[in-house]
């Protein structure tokens, strides 16, 4: 009885709504909601802009746009900022000439710290003269008084970019960069760069983006300093970036890709632009998306260019993760506990790095390392011998909680592990 009441209600509401509905075109009701649709993102989207910048920046702003609009206010406008920036320039492209933007040839050696010295001696005397401005020995901010730095920076920009083939034609010429104070903080701009070109290219407010597990873990910092949603993907059995999964994981709101040369954790380069029978790379598939693509050259930048394979000598109860590109070799074991190793290796001086997944160690070699390449590969036997002969945790070792870390399948608590393992540290 309540049903049959339901139905003739609900028969009822049709009829009427159908009989108000008839007056309109049938193309108008298909656009409208459309229209409505549309109406209501750019309502959306003026209401986050005036919650970002306030009422008065967003209305110069809309202004301001709309004025640009207008034939040939947006040249006149470029042409008058040109003029600006030219006069603001004129002073210092004269002091350009003579400033390098290619490694020398051949090392200038230590004559290359008098000439920086005599480049700081022509600096603005700044002491007792200059508000704040100094905390330590210069403050680049100030480009007025520390022309010197100004200059450094600038050449080591430029030569930089010559030596990864900025000079080339295929590099577009278009090429821009700073000083930083290290690896974290490059990919740290990096990704807050690629967030803010995304959001003003294609609108995105929550931007996302995709790092294959063997990323350094700037990149988590990265995520949460810039509140990016951080997609991590599982690298394949060759421990190389999946590019397949990385584009299955790509959405409207991807800002970034990444891929590193050579990675942190194995000192394997992922497929950057080299194609393979079976993969493709990331720089295709960056390209194709419209998204940004950041290599992480922290390891590989100035060493890639003139590398060459560096020989690894077999000791048997260890294997050797991936086919290392560079000079980061990481090994593991399935006979010894390699995190045991590590402990034994510290205890004869050497600081190694542990990794998880699979459990092993790595070692970055440097210029440091070649004088005794020959005693570590001793002292790594001996320490693999002494596990094997004596297995179990040493006292003060970092074997357990590395081992811990590893074995538990939730990372929330293996995070949350580790941070009470630094805590406790400091
Ligand atoms: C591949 C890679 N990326 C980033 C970093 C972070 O660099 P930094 O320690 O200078 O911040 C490192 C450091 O070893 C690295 O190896």
């Amino acid at each position: 009885m309540e049903l049959s009441s339901l139905s003739s209600s609900l028969d009822r509401f049709r009829a009427s709504a159908n009989s108000f509905l008839s007056q309109y075109e049938p193309l108008a009701l298909l656009l409208s909601p459309i229209l409505s649709l549309i109406a209501a993102w750019i309502i959306q989207s003026f209401l986050h802009t005036l919650r970002d910048k306030g009422l008065k920046a967003t209305l110069l702003g809309f202004f301001m746009n709309s004025v640009k609009l207008v034939p040939g206010v947006r040249n006149y406008i470029d042409a008058e900022k040109q003029k600006v920036v030219n006069q603001l320039q004129s002073g210092s492209k004269s002091k350009r000439d003579g400033w390098r933007t290619e490694l020398p040839k051949a090392g200038l050696g230590g004559e290359v710290l008098e000439k920086m010295k005599d480049e700081k001696r022509n600096d603005v005397a700044w002491k007792g003269k200059c508000s704040g401005t100094v905390f330590a020995h210069t403050n680049p901010l100030h480009l007025d008084v520390f022309q010197s730095v100004v200059r450094f920076e600038v050449e080591v920009v430029s030569m930089t970019a010559a030596l990864l083939g900025g000079k080339e034609k295929a590099s577009g010429g278009q090429i821009c960069g700073n000083m930083t104070s290290g690896g974290t903080e490059s990919i740290l701009l990096a990704v807050k760069s690629s967030r803010d070109f995304m959001k003003a290219k294609k609108g995105i407010t929550r931007p996302e983006m995709i790092i294959p597990v063997s990323a350094h873990s700037a990149y988590d910092k990265a995520a949460q300093y810039f509140n990016i949603k951080l997609w991590r993907i599982p690298v394949n059995k060759e421990f190389l970036a999946d590019v397949g999964a990385i584009k299955r994981c790509i959405s409207k709101n991807t800002v970034l890709i990444v891929g590193s040369a050579p990675g942190f954790p194995h000192g394997i380069i992922d497929p950057i632009e080299v194609c393979d029978t079976e993969y493709f790379e990331l720089g295709e598939l960056a390209f194709n998306a419209g998204i940004c693509f950041h290599v992480d050259l922290c390891l590989g930048g100035f060493v890639l260019p003139f590398a060459r394979k560096l020989g690894i000598k077999d000791i048997p109860e260890l294997f050797i993760i991936g086919r290392p590109d560079m000079t980061i070799v990481a090994f593991g074991s399935t006979i010894v506990n390699v995190f045991e190793v590590n402990d034994i290796l510290s205890t004869k001086g050497w600081h190694l790095n542990a990794l998880q997944r699979p459990n092993s160690i790595h070692l970055c070699v440097t210029l440091q390392h070649v004088p005794v390449v020959e005693d570590f590969l001793k002292d790594l036997r001996d320490s693999v011998q002494i596990v094997k002969e004596n297995p179990g945790p040493i006292s003060g070792g970092l074997a357990p909680i590395y081992g811990a870390a590893g074995k538990m399948p939730d990372r929330v608590m293996v995070q949350e592990l580790l941070v009470d393992f630094m805590d406790s540290s400091c």
